[in-house]
């Protein structure tokens, strides 16, 4: 069996590759030539656990491999991904012209039957849209080849995306098609002999379904972050709220974490993208509207704890940040809390140094040379007046608190995880703030 995978990034390489480890012919297609160029010599463009062995060990199988022609790769294909990104337009919305560019470039090339899957996440009616701009290609091209759309939205976590696609907790496709249904089925076999679910339903439904699933892990953040605020006021502790609602079976222990709001490159814009369909279909999202709300304030919350121990001066501080990366075992700086917390620390004139385990390379590819990048946690902290933690990286769980006392100047930490034992904490002479921790 031979695929396509348009789209070579977190969400391409990653399903691109297991669907090759399991035997299946794949051809990742990027526009993107020094990636390209990048992986056809082992250089991986993200930072995503396991999967360097993973590429490496298929493209030795000559089972996967790189393209920037999507016209080669649609050769003897039986079904073309597509996994480009659907950024938010000014207003919110989706913006589909990557996914559409893709989809008229099938149109102009595909010779024989294939399933036209979106995977990228995309507003309801998206398909319709897919199925029409292959079509248009291919009347231009006055021939007549079969085709199928589907949707096929993709669930995985950034940092455990290998497991999440070999092992998930769900596969859902959307399709009208029993042909395209059967191809599917096919393709997705390995992944789903040990009981992972396959479930099929109708296009518009798995579209929404992507988008309902990101909605309700944002509102558990929100919501917790709210109660987490109200936990400060009313001298409760959100840690032991937490584990008191999470063994709740109606409610679980999972996404209960309360922090400095959520960040990534899928959680904004799809809480977005849902709040503007619904507007669109002139029904107002009220819980969305205030999820969003609620989380554009977090990402001030410990900036503002910051200030007021500095008493509103901030200038010439030096303030230490251990994690940049919006969570851990990702470089993915798209909306992390720590880029606007940074634009914060600036503007007062702080001097800022940082330490992130991978991210560092992609916050200096964003914002330059502004803040101090260090080479461990311990030459970040020398002279700080304060640490600010913003990823719950595992490395700074268990940090050496005698060399963290003789480098720091002032010993403060704001710990925007609430990864610290505040009495701990507290024992080995430092002032601790967390997030809902009176
Ligand atoms: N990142 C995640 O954790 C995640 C999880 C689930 C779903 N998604 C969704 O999957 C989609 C892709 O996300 P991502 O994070 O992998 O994006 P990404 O930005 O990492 O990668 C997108 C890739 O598409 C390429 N591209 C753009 N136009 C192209 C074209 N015409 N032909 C070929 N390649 C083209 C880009 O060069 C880039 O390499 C988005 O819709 C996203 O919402 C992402």
């Amino acid at each position: 069996m031979k695929i396509s995978v348009v789209g070579t990034g977190y969400v391409g390489l990653v399903s691109g590759t297991c669907f090759a480890d399991s035997g299946i012919t794949v051809t990742c297609v990027d526009i993107d030539e020094k990636k390209i160029e990048g992986l056809k010599n082992g250089i991986i463009p993200i930072y995503e656990p396991g999967l360097e062995t993973k590429v490496k060990d298929n493209v030795d199988k000559n089972r996967l491999s790189f393209t920037t022609e999507i016209k080669e790769s649609l050769v003897d294909c039986e079904a073309v991904f597509i996994a480009v990104g659907t950024p938010p337009d000014e207003d919110g919305s989706a913006d589909l012209s990557y996914v559409l560019g893709v989809a008229r470039d099938i149109g102009k090339h595909m010779t024989d039957y294939l399933v036209v899957v979106t995977k990228s996440t995309v507003p309801i009616g998206t398909a319709k849209k897919v199925r029409a701009a292959v079509k248009e290609e291919l009347e231009k091209r006055q021939v007549n080849i079969e085709f199928d759309v589907a949707s096929n939205p993709e669930f995985l976590k950034e940092g455990d995306a290998i497991k999440d696609f070999l092992k998930p907790d769900r596969i859902v496709v959307g399709t009208d098609s029993e042909r395209a249904m059967k191809v599917m089925q096919r393709l997705y076999k390995p992944f789903t002999l040990n009981g992972h679910p396959i479930i099929f339903m109708d296009i518009p439904s798995a579209e929404l379904t992507k988008y309902a699933a990101n909605s309700m892990l944002a509102t558990r953040i929100s919501f917790m972050n709210e109660i987490a605020n109200l936990c400060e006021i009313v001298g409760a502790d959100i840690n032991h709220v937490r584990k008191g609602i999470g063994s709740d079976t109606r409610i679980g222990n999972k996404f209960l974490y309360a922090g400095v709001g959520y960040g990534g490159s899928c959680f904004p814009k799809d809480v977005k993208a849902l709040i503007k369909t619904a507007d669109e279909n002139k029904y107002s999202l009220e819980i969305l509207k205030s999820v969003e709300k609620v989380n554009d304030k977090q990402k001030s919350v410990l900036f503002e704890k910051l200030m007021k121990y500095f008493n509103g001066n901030l200038e010439g501080k030096t303030i230490t940040l251990w994690g940049l990366s919006f969570k851990p075992n990702t470089d993915d700086m798209r909306e992390a809390p720590a880029l606007v917390i940074i634009e914060k620390l600036l503007k007062e004139k702080a001097i800022i140094k940082t330490h992130d385990p991978v991210a560092m390379h992609e916050t200096k590819r964003r914002i330059g040379d502004t803040v101090a990048y260090c080479k461990d946690i311990y030459e970040a902290l020398i002279d700080a007046d304060a640490l600010l933690i913003l990823t719950e990286w595992s490395e700074f769980r268990v940090p050496n608190y005698v060399v963290m006392s003789k480098l720091m100047k002032n010993k403060v930490i704001f710990d925007g995880r609430n990864i610290y034992d505040p009495t701990e904490i507290k024992e080995q002479g430092f002032e601790y703030f967390g997030i809902g921790r009176s």
